[in-house]
């Protein structure tokens, strides 16, 4: 059964910053932000980022020199390739993520759909490699700005959710979280309200359970919503009882701002 009180919030740095100098900075102000509020409260979640894959390796060594007990920062990636290992040049392997540290991975974002012609074929195999490898999908949904003004929303979501789950057992899902980015929201500033949020997700709901039978969406599948969060705008979504979390770009990687995000969400104070 999912929590919905433990919450978690993902920082996608994307690709940012442009040095390992000013990445382990970043980290390191909101490793210390975060000490500082679990002295203060019990934290109710979690936090994971997930930086390009060049700065893993230095987070990994700065997280196992300071171990403390209650670990509630995670490092994941931006991005898995669905083969195991060989001769695909560019390419980073869930082994290698894994040795590094890494649990959680971002599937299917708009930005490499967009730019890198990431087809929703490609996405299900990368979610179905995560899955059999243990790792825990974080996969992006959601629909352009002409689409959603043409009525489309749904129709998009629909296609994107029965595409990456394609030959996917009710068995292999576990732990997976969908992450519903609309892509006017992602980077505009313009958030997408907590209403049109909820109802999206009681589609979503409607489409999984058809999929995988009655409440399989709410008892297995863990709902985020990310675009143009920012500590400005967290207070209007935290009383809604269907998230399980946010997703959260360019103010991630403003440690006050990215702080003041979690504060809120995580520790309640
Ligand atoms: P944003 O990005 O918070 O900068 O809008 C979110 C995302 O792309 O994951």
């Amino acid at each position: 059964m999912v929590n919905k009180k433990q919450k978690i919030i993902i920082g996608n740095w994307k690709m940012n910053p442009l040095s390992v100098k000013k990445a382990e900075f970043i980290f390191q102000k909101i490793r210390k932000g975060l000490s500082f509020y679990l002295k203060k409260a019990d934290p109710q979640g979690k936090i994971v980022i997930c930086p390009p894959f060049v700065y893993l390796a230095n987070f990994k060594k700065i997280k196992e020199r300071t171990k403390n007990k209650k670990n509630i920062l995670e490092i994941g990636a931006q991005d898995v390739f669905w083969e195991k290992e060989g001769a695909f040049t560019g390419e980073i392997s869930s082994a290698m993520l894994k040795d590094l540290g890494c649990q959680y991975i971002i599937i299917g974002h708009s930005e490499r759909r967009n730019y890198l012609q990431e087809t929703n074929q490609m996405i299900n195999r990368k979610l179905k490699h995560s899955l059999k490898e243990k790792l825990i999908p974080i996969l992006c949904i959601g629909e352009k700005k002409e689409e959603r003004k043409q009525g489309l929303t749904e129709k998009v979501l629909a296609e994107e959710i029965k595409a990456a789950f394609n030959g996917i057992s009710k068995e292999e899902i576990k732990r997976v979280y969908v992450a519903y980015e609309p892509i006017w929201a992602i980077g505009s500033g313009k958030a997408c309200n907590k209403e049109e949020v909820e109802r999206v997700y009681f589609f979503l709901q409607k489409i999984f359970n058809k999929m995988y039978g009655s409440r399989f969406f709410q008892e297995r599948i863990k709902f985020l919503y990310g675009g143009s969060i920012s500590k400005e705008n967290i207070k209007n979504y935290l009383d809604s009882q269907i998230l399980d979390g946010f997703l959260v770009g360019g103010a991630s990687l403003d440690p006050e701002n990215f702080l003041s995000i979690i504060r809120e969400t995580i520790f309640n104070f």
